[in-house]
C-alpha cells in the first residue's frame, strides 16, 4: 500500500497492546532482522512490539515492557551518527538483551570496548557455552550459531562475565553480574542458529518472567468486541482480492458484524483461473456475506489496450480500480467504514506508529490503495499482526487452508505477467499455463515450500515442431521463488521431473505455447515479477 500518502482517518481497532500487559520491546537499530526478532518472540506466545531506537527511557518505562531487546544494525558504535539508545534504559531495572550491534552498544555504554574484526565474520560458528543457566538453560555445551558482523566486543567491564565464546569471538555472549543485562554477538533469531528460539524463550520466559499471554484466539475475541463497539449499526465495506489478507479481514468482520458487512470483488479480467469462483464460494456460499462482484474486464482491458510499459499498466489499473470500487461502493447504503488488510510490517515500514521506527525506503507497488476522497473511515483490524499470524488467524476463523496458504498475487494481476501489450487472448493462454504450474507444484507437495510460483507469458515467438507440422508459437517462463521477505529471493530448485511434467503439460494442453523456460535468476539482481 502506498502508506505514506495522505490517508483517510482511521478508527483505532488496535487491541494487541491492551490484550496483555506483558510485552517485549525491540529497539530497532536498522537491522534487517528486527521484524524476525519480534516474530520469534511472538512465537513464544508473548507480545512483541518494534519501537524506534531513540525512544527515551521515560517513554520506554511508560510502555511497561517486561523486557527490552536491542536489535542488530549495520553501523559501528563509535562512528559519527551511529544510532544510539538512551543509556538511562540500562538503569530501569528491566531486563535487556543486546543482539550484535545492540550488544556492542550496551558494552560501549557500560565500560567495555568494541573493535573492528580483521575480517568481517559471516556464517556459521561453533559456540562454547560456559554458563549453562539463564539464557543458555537446557542447551548443550556446544551450539551452532550464526554470525554476521564487522565489529565485535574486545573487552568487557569487570561487572560483566562471559557466558559463551567461539574460536574467533571471545565474548559471544555475556551478562552483567548484578543487573539483568545480556549481550549476544550472534543472531538467535535466524534459523541458522538452530537453538536460537530456545535462547529467546529463555530470555522472555526465564529472565523476563513473561507468561503465555499472546494468543490469536484472545486477539480475535478482543478485536471482534472492539469492531462491534466502533461500528455500531453502520455498514463496513471490504474489498476482496482472493488474497489472504483481505480474506482474513472479511472473515473477522463477518464474525464481528455479520450482515453489516458488504464485500466488493472487482474482477478486472486479470485474475487467475477460477479466482472469481473461489471468492464467491467462500464469501457468498460459505460465509454468506453481502458480496458484490463487479465484472469489469472490458473496462480494464480497454484501458490497457496498446500499453506496454509496466508502470503505466500499474497506473491505469490502479486508476480503473478506484473508479470501479467507488461506483460500487456508492450503491451500498449506510456505508461508513472501509476495511483494509494493513499488516504490522506495513505499519512499521510506513512510520505510522509514533513509537515505531522511522519509515524505511521500500518500494511499495501495491495498487488498490483507495484514496481519501471515498470518504470512508478506515478499519484496519490486522495492523498488529505479522503475516504468519494472519494465516493462523484465518484458520481459526474457519477459512480453508487452500485460501490461507495462497501465494501472494500482485494487485495488477496477470497484467504484469503478460509481457508487452495485454490482450484477452494472451491472458487466456497465460491463465491456463499458470494453473498448470500451480497445480503441478501442489500435487508434488511443494506449494507450501515455495513462496511464489507462476507462469509469465513472454513477448516472443519461436519455431517448434508438433507432429509433422512446424509451429511458430509463444513461450512461457515458469517463475518459482523461495523467500522470507520478498525483498530478496532465490529461485526454487525444483526437481527436474517436476519441471519436465510442467513443461510437457503446458505444451500439450495450452494451445499457442510451444516452449517453456525455467527462470533461474535470484532477486537481486532480478525481481520476482518480470514487469
Ligand atoms: P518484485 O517483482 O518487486 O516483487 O520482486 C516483490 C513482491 O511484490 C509483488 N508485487 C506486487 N504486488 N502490486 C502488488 O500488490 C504490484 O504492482 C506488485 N509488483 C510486484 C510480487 O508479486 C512479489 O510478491
Amino acid at each position: 500500500m502506498s502508506s505514506t500518502e495522505t490517508r483517510p482517518s482511521s478508527a483505532d481497532v488496535s487491541v494487541a497492546g491492551e490484550l496483555t500487559d506483558q510485552r517485549i520491546l525491540v529497539l530497532d537499530f536498522g537491522s534487517q532482522y528486527a521484524q524476525l526478532i519480534a516474530r520469534r518472540v511472538r512465537e513464544q506466545n508473548v507480545y512483541c512490539q518494534i519501537v524506534r531506537h531513540d525512544l527515551t527511557a521515560q517513554r520506554i518505562a511508560a510502555l511497561r515492557p517486561k523486557g527490552i531487546i536491542l536489535s542488530g544494525g549495520p553501523s559501528s558504535v563509535y562512528q559519527d551518527g551511529a544510532p544510539q539508545c538512551d543509556p538511562a534504559l540500562f538503569d530501569l531495572g528491566i531486563p535487556v538483551l543486546g543482539i550484535c550491534y545492540g550488544m556492542q552498544l550496551a558494552c560501549a555504554a557500560l565500560g567495555g570496548k568494541v573493535d573492528h574484526t580483521p575480517s568481517r565474520e559471516y556464517g556459521r560458528a561453533s559456540c562454547n557455552v560456559q554458563v549453562s543457566d539463564g539464557l543458555f538453560a537446557g542447551l548443550p555445551e556446544s551450539i551452532e550459531v550464526w554470525m554476521s558482523h564487522g565489529d565485535q566486543v574486545s573487552a568487557i567491564a569487570d561487572e560483566f562475565e562471559t557466558l559463551a565464546a567461539t574460536s574467533t569471538c571471545p565474548f559471544a555472549a555475556i551478562r552483567h553480574r548484578s543487573r539483568p543485562i545480556f549481550g549476544m554477538q550472534f543472531h538467535p533469531e535466524v534459523t541458522h542458529t538452530p537453538l536460537g528460539s530456545q535462547i529467546l524463550r529463555n530470555f522472555v520466559r526465564g529472565v523476563c518472567g513473561c507468561e503465555d499471554s499472546w494468543r490469536l484466539s484472545d486477539f480475535a475475541d478482543e478485536a471482534i468486541q472492539r469492531i462491534r463497539g466502533i461500528v455500531g449499526d453502520r455498514r463496513v465495506i471490504c474489498g476482496l482480492s482472493g488474497g489472504v489478507d483481505s480474506s482474513v479481514v472479511a472473515a473477522l468482520l463477518y464474525r464481528a458484524i455479520g450482515d453489516q458487512l458488504s464485500c466488493i470483488l472487482i474482477d478486472n479480467g486479470l485474475l487467475r483461473k477460477n479466482e472469481q469462483s473461489l471468492v464467491i464460494d467462500e464469501f457468498s456460499n460459505h460465509f454468506q456475506t453481502d458480496l458484490h462482484v463487479v465484472d469489469a474486464e472490458d473496462r480494464f482491458l480497454a484501458d490497457l489496450a496498446g500499453i506496454t510499459e509496466p508502470q503505466e499498466k500499474r497506473r491505469r489499473i490502479g486508476h480503473a480500480f478506484i473508479e470501479c470500487f467507488k461506483d460500487e461502493a456508492e450503491k451500498i447504503e449506510n456505508a461508513h467504514f472501509l476495511a483494509q488488510g494493513t499488516l504490522y510490517p506495513d505499519v512499521i515500514e510506513s512510520g505510522a506508529d509514533p513509537d515505531g521506527p522511522a519509515a524505511t525506503i521500500k518500494l511499495h507497488h501495491n495498487v488498490g490503495g483507495l484514496p481519501d476522497e471515498l470518504g470512508f473511515e478506515l478499519i484496519e483490524p490486522l495492523r498488529d499482526l505479522f503475516k504468519d499470524e494472519v494465516r493462523r488467524l484465518g484458520l481459526e476463523l474457519g477459512l480453508p487452508e487452500s485460501l490461507v496458504w495462497r501465494h501472494p498475487f500482485p494487485g495488477p494481476g496477470l497484467a504484469v505477467r503478460c509481457l508487452g501489450e495485454v490482450t484477452r487472448d494472451k491472458l487466456a493462454i497465460l491463465r491456463e499455463a499458470d494453473a498448470i504450474v500451480v497445480q503441478e507444484i501442489q500435487d508434488a507437495g511443494l506449494y507450501r515450500e515455495t513462496s511464489q510460483a507462476f507462469a509469465v507469458l513472454l513477448p516472443v515467438q519461436s519455431v517448434g515442431v508438433m507432429g509433422d507440422a512446424r509451429t511458430y508459437d509463444r513461450a512461457v517462463a515458469v517463475r518459482c521463488v523461495n523467500t522470507d521477505d520478498f525483498m530478496t529471493a532465490d529461485w526454487s530448485h525444483l526437481p527436474y521431473d517436476l519441471l519436465a511434467k510442467i513443461s510437457t503439460r503446458i505444451i500439450n494442453e495450452v494451445k499457442g505455447i510451444n516452449r517453456v523456460c525455467y527462470d533461474i535468476s535470484s532477486k537481486p539482481p532480478a525481481t520476482i515479477e518480470w514487469e
